[in-house]
């Protein structure tokens, strides 16, 4: 059978996935709301208010959507998936219960210390325990790890080296420094170590473990400045190797799986991990509900299986059956953003854009087609990803990508993957 899809989003990830599901034969049509000019080479983009689920089952029915790709994480946290039980449409993504893994810094520390997954050890806190929450703080080690427990935008997760600091800020977030948010505030303890990412197809029983990734978060180069939503990932990660995976596997991926199922929590949808290694061995930093951006820039091209099947068997319960293909090769991606960004930046600028090749494609996240050109219509706008036979070669076509695209007031880090070299 083939299917016509919904896809939510409207970023590089999005970009990725429609590409991913247009290169299968199976998909018969595919609609991306909003999508960006990326999408709209390959698809239809469509203007849709997502966050009202009437008028998206609306659009489904009028035109025969079989499935819903949700790319971010707000409609998932909001129900989508529980909204659509009953409707013919299938969602690839979680339950509102589910996506609580993410919605929830506290209902995931729950998850994982009732499932005994290693994580940061934590404590939660409210209006009504502040003073308790003082009184840790006034003795807690440092560096201090200040959670808001609901989605912040990115922006919740606090780390100072001054407990006095670390107090004042804890106040001001359960005063609604990050609205509803930071209601409850998570303190958690400071681990120090590598980052990377896994992520896990499931149905909520069955699982198929995707390409793994590590993220470059801050917009300076060598990891410094502020935060941004992603310059840069590579992947395969050359110090996640047999001995970590196995490790993941049983410390991290089989528990969360047993506790999806022992918590009775409906999850047809990616999981994604974020992890650090510590000595060695990894602890989960967060539980993320959907794909990565800008992981999926480097997990999806590194998939060799079509992405139709791969969905397909998660909505019919028939992982178990499948296997899933990956390239051998390293994918390393790079992102181009607007002057200024993270802060302030201008849009409307015109892009000059190569023409992909099998060595390097341009996932498109903020930009918008405007008759026959493209403008810049976000912070970070798009991502060169190469593909070679080995990371050093993929680090330079990489570079090469994002050179060779042209806007006013771009920038790119140079320095995407070079950390990773001494581990091969
Ligand atoms: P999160 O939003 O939970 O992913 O946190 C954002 C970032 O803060 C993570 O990617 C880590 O770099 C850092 N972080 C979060 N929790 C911890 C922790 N317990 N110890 C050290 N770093 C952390
Ligand atoms: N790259 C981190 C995220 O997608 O949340």
């Amino acid at each position: 059978m083939n299917y016509t899809i919904l896809l939510i989003g409207g970023g590089g990830r999005e970009h990725a996935i429609a590409k991913a599901i247009t290169d299968s034969p199976r998909c018969e049509k595919l609609y991306v709301a909003p999508g960006n000019a990326g999408t709209q080479s390959l698809a239809f983009n469509v203007t849709l208010d997502t966050g009202n689920f009437d008028t998206v089952a609306q659009f489904c029915e009028s035109y025969h959507v079989d499935w819903i790709v949700v790319g971010p994480e707000q409609p998932l946290v909001d129900g989508i998936y529980d909204y659509f039980i009953d409707h013919k449409v299938k969602i690839i993504g979680p339950s509102k219960v589910a996506a609580m893994l993410e919605g929830s810094k506290s209902f995931a520390k729950a998850f994982m210390k009732k499932m005994n997954i290693p994580t940061a050890g934590y404590r939660a806190f409210t209006q009504e325990t502040l003073q308790e929450g003082v009184n840790l703080l006034k003795s807690h080690p440092t560096p201090i790890v200040l959670k808001a427990d609901g989605l912040a935008a990115g922006k919740g997760v606090l780390i100072l080296e001054d407990r006095d600091e670390a107090i004042r800020e804890f106040k001001s977030m359960l005063s609604g420094k990050f609205g509803v948010a930071s209601q409850t505030v998570v303190v958690e303890e400071f681990l120090s170590g590598i980052e990377f990412s896994v992520f896990v197809a499931t149905d909520g029983k069955e699982y198929v473990i995707l390409p793994e990734a590590k993220d470059y978060k801050r917009i300076g180069e060598q990891d410094k400045g502020l935060n941004t939503g992603g310059m840069g990932a590579v992947s395969p990660v050359p110090f996640y190797d047999d001995a970590m995976k196995a490790k993941v596997i049983k410390q991290v991926i089989e528990p969360t799986i047993a506790g999806i199922q022992q918590e009775a929590l409906d999850y047809t949808g990616f999981i994604f991990l974020g992890l650090i290694s510590v000595d060695n061995n990894p602890y989960v930093i967060e539980y993320n509900c959907r794909m990565g951006d800008p992981e999926t820039e480097v997990v999806f091209p590194r998939i060799k299986s079509d992405i139709v099947s791969l969905f397909e068997a998660m909505v019919d319960n028939t992982l178990d059956q499948y296997s899933l293909e990956t390239k051998a090769e390293t994918a390393v991606t790079v992102f181009s953003v607007s002057g200024g960004y993270p802060g302030a930046y201008d849009k409307g600028k015109e892009i000059d854009i190569p023409v992909d090749s099998d060595q390097c494609y341009y996932y498109h996240a903020g930009t918008k087609a405007i008759d026959s050109s493209v403008v810049t219509n976000g912070g970070r706008v798009i991502a060169a990803t190469a593909l070679a036979n080995d990371l050093e070669s993929a680090i330079q076509r990489a570079q090469e990508g994002a050179k060779a695209l042209t806007f006013e007031g771009q920038y790119y880090r140079t320095d995407i993957g070079k950390d990773l070299l001494p581990y091969l």
